[in-house]
């Protein structure tokens, strides 16, 4: 018998080489090698199926390319259909990225149940065929052109592929997969990357799109990552913290619209539920003015958010205080603690700091910097913020109150539920026409100018 042919495969990067390598020299990992055997068949084997078959191209002059617009298929799903720029493109292939647990199956299921005029194959190598019946009635909707396949030979599945010929596959997930060409066993580099080109083959050829989940490591990167992302034309990621309700649908990479878009889904008990106006729900109901609370209008992605930043100030009982956040950047804390202390002249260094975005979200936006910082002075001094105002305003280094993009959205926003005023950056000032607005907009320069238009 012919010696089994192996190669080495970084874990993290896909790299591959003929021998083992300490240190990945295309990701600089350590210790990331791992030997697979790949030993091929002949080629003819690969594609069986006919969909998989080449056919002879030739070049064509880009003018005579015909496109076929608003072909996009709509999944009835209002955020997916957002996050994929207005609808699903017929031969794309699509990666939702996600934690274990995080409701990956859940929200493809609906997807292949809420869309009664389309054939849907959804092909499970993770779950039974009982199991996922159970979870369907527990998301309460049923549709006879659903169809399950508990399956994990890629082979095989083409064959189904094949004498089935549905609108839409969803493959749950890639990492349980395997293919007869390739040795090595289902999960590893090497035969996620086969499995995923032969659906490539297979959407491209066909024009079916095909969604495929995938699992992401503990430190936030899919498993076998990055080639499956060059490989694909959409990535999303599924996110949100375990403990909250709340999910962030997050376009990474699209080839067919922005990445900047974002859908948000509520997990209830009777499956995932679309959230259309998320500031209602991100800000706690309340009817007095608490200390310690402020409201950021924060976009994200290109949604206007108002979110509700809380902080608590106290001394430090014991050594060295404490300075902790969840859903914010703790080094973004710190810095904006020491430009309080430095510029202002706040003594913080002896009280203990804990900081809270509300809703267990993880904003980026720098627009929260103001909110953050008036939440913190507002628990400092012990005087609450009305309920009526809010902030949008990122923070230098030298205290000034720095300007920030999507203003005139924020204000909207604002406006529209109900806010009698906002804080901004007085930079921010010149782009816009306050007289198209309502709502009372205070512009502001320097960090201070915050401190005494709201305590003093
Ligand atoms: P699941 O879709 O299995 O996650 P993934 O495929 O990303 O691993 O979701 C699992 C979690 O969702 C599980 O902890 C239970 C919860 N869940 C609900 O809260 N309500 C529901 O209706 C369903 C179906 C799941
Ligand atoms: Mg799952």
């Amino acid at each position: 018998m012919a010696k089994a042919k192996t190669m080495f495969f970084c874990q993290n990067c896909g790299a591959q080489s003929s021998k083992w390598l300490g240190r990945c020299p295309s990701c600089g990992e350590w210790n990331t090698y791992v030997e697979e055997v790949i030993q091929r068949e002949d080629h003819n084997h690969l594609h069986r199926s006919s969909f998989v078959k080449d056919t002879p191209r030739k070049p064509h002059a880009i003018t005579d390319i015909a496109i076929d617009r608003e072909q996009r298929a709509d999944l009835h799903n209002a955020e997916l259909n957002r996050v994929l720029g207005g609808g699903l493109v017929p031969g794309s292939l699509i990666l939702i990225g996600g934690e274990p647990g995080i409701g990956k199956s859940t929200l493809m299921l609906q997807v292949a149940l809420t869309c009664t005029d389309k054939k849907i194959l959804y092909i499970t190598g993770e779950e039974s065929e009982q199991q996922t019946r159970m979870r369907a009635d527990r998301v309460g909707i049923n549709n006879d052109q659903c169809f399950i396949l508990t399956e994990t030979s890629v082979q095989m599945i083409m064959e189904h592929l094949d004498a089935m010929n549905p609108d839409i596959v969803i493959i749950d997930s890639i990492q349980t997969l395997y293919t007869d060409t390739i040795d090595s066993s289902a999960g590893s580099i090497s035969q996620i990357r086969e499995c995923a080109a032969e659906f490539q083959r297979y959407s491209k050829l066909s024009q079916t799109p095909v969604f495929l989940i995938g699992h992401i490591t503990k430190d936030g990167t899919l498993a076998g990552p990055k080639i499956l992302e060059h490989m694909v034309d959409t990535v999303l990621n599924f996110e949100g913290d375990r403990n909250y309700g709340y999910r962030i649908l997050r376009s990474v990479k699209n080839r067919f619209g922005s990445t900047s878009e974002l859908g948000i889904y509520e997990m209830t008990d009777k499956g995932l539920r679309e959230v259309s106006n998320p500031s209602e729900i991100l800000i706690s109901q309340r009817d007095e003015a608490v200390s310690g609370i402020a409201i950021a209008a924060t976009v994200e992605g290109l949604r206007p958010m108002l979110i509700e930043t809380q902080a608590l100030v106290s001394s430090a009982a014991y050594g060295t205080p404490q300075r902790s956040s969840t859903g914010f950047d703790n080094r973004r804390l710190n810095m904006l603690l020491a430009v309080l202390e430095k510029r202002c002249g706040f003594r913080l260094g002896v009280k203990d700091i804990f900081l809270n975005i509300a809703g267990g979200l993880k904003v980026d936006d720098p627009a929260i910097d103001l909110a953050v910082v008036a939440s913190i002075l507002s628990s400092n001094e012990d005087i609450p913020i009305s309920t009526k105002t809010c902030f949008a305003g990122e923070v230098g280094l030298s205290g000034e109150i720095r300007a920030i993009s999507r203003v005139e959205q924020r204000i909207l926003e604002a406006e529209k539920l109900g806010f009698e005023r906002i804080y901004i950056s007085q930079y921010n000032q010149k782009g816009i026409d306050s007289k198209k607005f309502d709502i009372e907009i205070l512009p502001l320069k320097k960090m201070y100018d915050l401190f005494t238009s709201l305590f003093r």
